[in-house]
């Protein structure tokens, strides 16, 4: 008998208004609940269309542990289908992306199946006459999710059945998704170049959590982005900005700037920061010719409305925290209670200078790639946290910093920037998903 699964009062007992128990990151039963409960029926990013451009084309991703196919089909459909041969669960596919053709073939016992996942043929057929195969799940196929949605080009998935629609589950959150992709002068996205996959040694909320942490980037990165300050200062006025320079300083800015950036709460644990126009990313150096071509398509107004948001970074709980601003994003895929594999993408904006994708490119290999001097220091972070928390004595996690208890139950609110209110608010739908009595609301997609 389970500690967790067959107690809820002692899963609920986890997390409290400001605190939580250390279990949430490190309970194997805690962990293996979160995958059913609330990964499974959480929408969850699974990929990008522009991945799939043509008939054939898939990638592979996991949801809640489990490996999926997103794969597009001969009637220019997205299907996401489940990564498992119905004969002996052989998972069909192994590689991270590539063009079937028309038809997937196991590598075991070569059952084949359609860009659908129906069950296409099987080897010496007659020798399951007389069978009850027709009426067991191995002739049904591989197996299409239901529930599949794409957001101007971002595709998500909930594996459940029950669980609340898409756009009730996201809210006002996907208007960070409206302004990376109208940052396009042709409004749509395609990603750009491979992927940064990594493994991180801590538990995934751990890195979700860090994302709206404004706390931590002046300490934390104070050697890496501090020294970027200190060998920039002193140069002259019209020196031209390096762009490594112009990305990393940002992040010695202090407490005051924090506050100011600020945070937006909204249902179901999601939330962003760089609600007004202080944000890490507002002081990037012009690109005229990127401006003029916007303000054309756009509109004078509606162009500066747009270059004018400039979120940090916004989180999609529990999978996807996106960068609309400098249009990058990372994708989260737990593995165990102390392993979390993050990936990071960049985009294109379809119709702009390339000198948005170098940007782009630059952030990503100075901020968030292996390599990155600033990785490292979350990374490190992260690590210390999820081997800290082993030690006895106290078993709680602080998420005090401007609580308000007004702020509990409310679906869509702001607060100073280095409140811990996103912390709390990923927690407070942390434990209505992991309850067992869910009320996930509205069935339908
Ligand atoms: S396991 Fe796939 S054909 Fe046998
Ligand atoms: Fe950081």
């Amino acid at each position: 008998m389970g500690q967790y699964r067959d107690n809820p009062e002692a899963l609920r007992r986890l997390v409290q208004h400001e605190q939580v128990h250390r279990d949430v990151y490190l309970d194997e039963e805690v962990f293996a609940l979160e995958m059913e409960r609330l990964w499974s029926r959480a929408w969850v990013y699974v990929g990008h269309d522009s991945q799939v451009p043509q008939a054939g084309d898939f990638i592979t991703a996991d949801i809640a542990g489990q490996p999926v196919i997103m794969v597009r089909q001969p009637d220019g459909t997205v299907k996401v289908l489940r990564n498992r041969c119905a004969h002996k669960g052989a998972r069909l596919v192994s590689q991270a992306s590539g063009n079937v053709g028309r038809f997937f073939r196991c590598p075991y016992h070569a059952w084949t199946y359609k860009t659908d996942g129906a069950l296409l043929s099987i080897p010496l057929r007659q020798g399951y006459e007389g069978t009850s195969l027709d009426a067991c799940p191995a002739s049904q196929g591989m197996g299409a999710l239901r529930h599949v949605a794409s957001y101007r080009g971002f595709v998500f998935a909930r594996l459940a059945d029950d669980g609340p629609a898409f756009h009730a589950y996201f809210g006002e959150a996907l208007t960070s998704i409206d302004n990376m992709a109208d940052r396009a002068p042709e409004g749509e996205l395609e990603v750009a170049g491979g992927v940064l996959r990594y493994t991180h040694d801590c538990n995934w909320k751990m890195f979700i959590e860090n994302l709206n942490d404004t706390m931590h980037p002046m300490v934390a990165h104070e050697s890496s982005a501090g020294t970027a300050r200190q060998l920039w200062a002193g140069k002259p006025q019209d020196e031209p900005l390096p762009m490594a320079i112009e990305q990393l300083v940002p992040f010695t800015s202090g407490y005051a700037f924090s506050d100011e950036m600020g945070v937006r709460v909204f249902a179901n644990g999601h939330s962003y920061t760089g609600v007004g126009t202080v944000s890490l990313h507002a002081n990037y150096v012009r690109m005229p010719e990127y401006e003029e071509r916007m303000a054309e398509v756009y509109g004078v107004t509606r162009a500066a409305e747009i270059l004018a948001t400039v979120r940090h970074n916004t989180v999609f709980y529990p999978s996807l925290t996106i960068k609309g601003a400098i249009q990058a994003i990372r994708v989260v895929r737990p593995v165990a209670p102390g392993k979390t594999i993050v990936e990071s993408w960049t985009f294109r904006p379809k119709g702009a200078p390339e000198d948005l994708l170098r940007r782009t490119l630059m952030y990503t290999r100075l901020i968030n790639s292996p390599m990155s001097v600033v990785g490292h220091d979350d990374l490190h972070a992260y690590r210390a946290m999820q081997e800290g928390l082993r030690a006895g004595g106290n078993e709680w996690v602080s998420l005090h910093r401007n609580f308000d208890a007004s702020e509990v139950g409310q679906e869509d609110t702001t607060a100073n920037g280095t409140s811990e209110i996103s912390m709390r608010n990923q927690f407070r739908a942390w434990a209505r998903y992991m309850s067992p009595e869910i009320q996930s609301g509205d069935k339908t997609k």
